[in-house]
């Protein structure tokens, strides 16, 4: 197989025409080389990468901005609001008041280096429709608002069940929406089938399963990871891969899988 993130075919996000082989950086904390990783997904072809402010306690959009600053101009980076910024490195606190999904997407741009946010995941952790007080549709319309601020170009919808998605949609244009879905987790698939229909790029995470070990058959020379990332472009057309590691090996192994 080619390792080239194209041959994974492209997809318009963002405003970008981009390869549907994208990378995950939650990993790279526990890289030994985030940097190298970072340069070679991009080297590849890769041009979504998938972040949050919080990961890694901060670090990661760190090691973003400097391994590739100045960024290619067709990267996608695709990030998330919605946590409390006073609890960084504290674990992840759900907060959907419109100062901290300001201070969110205002700590991105700061550290990634950019005026405005390609993509920008609204990122819902609660199991209902209402956190501290704030509904999700609230939250979309504070989303809406910072956009028409001008700091941030796309909005996405993250950790989303069926029916948020379908009222955001009739409300304001949503660019992507990234929830768990792979061979093993497949409970997402009719929020997949709305995206497919409407065009609507699903940024794909956790594809290797979390444990989940299920693998569809194997090619001839075919590793387990590339049969699980393959069977996901194949899913839809608007599927992105953001396979997420921290190992210069398995990138190119997971980017293999597009050819
Ligand atoms: N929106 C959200 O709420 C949300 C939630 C979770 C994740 N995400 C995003 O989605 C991305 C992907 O999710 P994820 O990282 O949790 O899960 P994942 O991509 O399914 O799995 C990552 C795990 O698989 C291992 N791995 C990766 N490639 C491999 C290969 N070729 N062979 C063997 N093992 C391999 C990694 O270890 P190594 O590092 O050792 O390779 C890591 O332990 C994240 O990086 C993050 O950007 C978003």
């Amino acid at each position: 197989m080619a390792t080239d993130a194209t041959a994974a075919g492209t997809i318009s996000i963002a405003g970008r025409t981009v390869p549907r082989m994208g990378f995950g950086a939650m990993r790279l904390p526990g890289s030994k080389d985030p940097a190298a990783v970072l340069r070679r997904s991009v080297e590849l072809g890769v041009r979504v990468i998938d972040t949050a402010w919080f990961y890694g306690g901060g670090v990661v959009n760190q090691y973003i901005a400097e391994a590739l600053r100045p960024y290619p101009a067709d990267l996608v980076l695709a990030t998330k609001t919605g946590a409390s910024t006073t609890h960084v490195g504290q674990g992840i606190k759900p907060d959907y008041s419109a100062e901290q999904l300001r201070a969110g997407i205002d700590r991105d741009r700061s550290v990634l280096g950019l005026d405005t946010v390609p993509l920008t995941h609204l990122r819902w952790m609660g199991d209902g429709d209402e956190v501290d007080g704030v509904t999700f549709d609230q939250a979309f319309e504070t989303m809406l608002e910072i956009q028409a601020e001008g700091r941030i170009e796309h909005i996405g919808l993250s950790n989303v069940t069926f029916d948020q998605l379908r009222r955001a949609h009739a409300r304001g244009p949503v660019a992507s929406v990234s929830n768990l879905f792979g061979y093993g987790a497949q409970d997402d698939a009719p929020t997949l089938d709305f995206c497919t229909e409407n065009g609507i790029p699903y940024l794909a995470f956790g594809p290797h399963g979390y444990g989940v070990t299920d693998t569809p058959p194997l090619e001839p020379g075919q590793t387990a990871a590339q049969a699980r990332l393959k069977w996901l472009l194949a899913r839809s057309p608007v599927t992105v891969v953001i396979a997420g590691t921290g190992s210069v090996e398995h990138l190119e192994e997971n980017i293999a899988a597009a050819g």
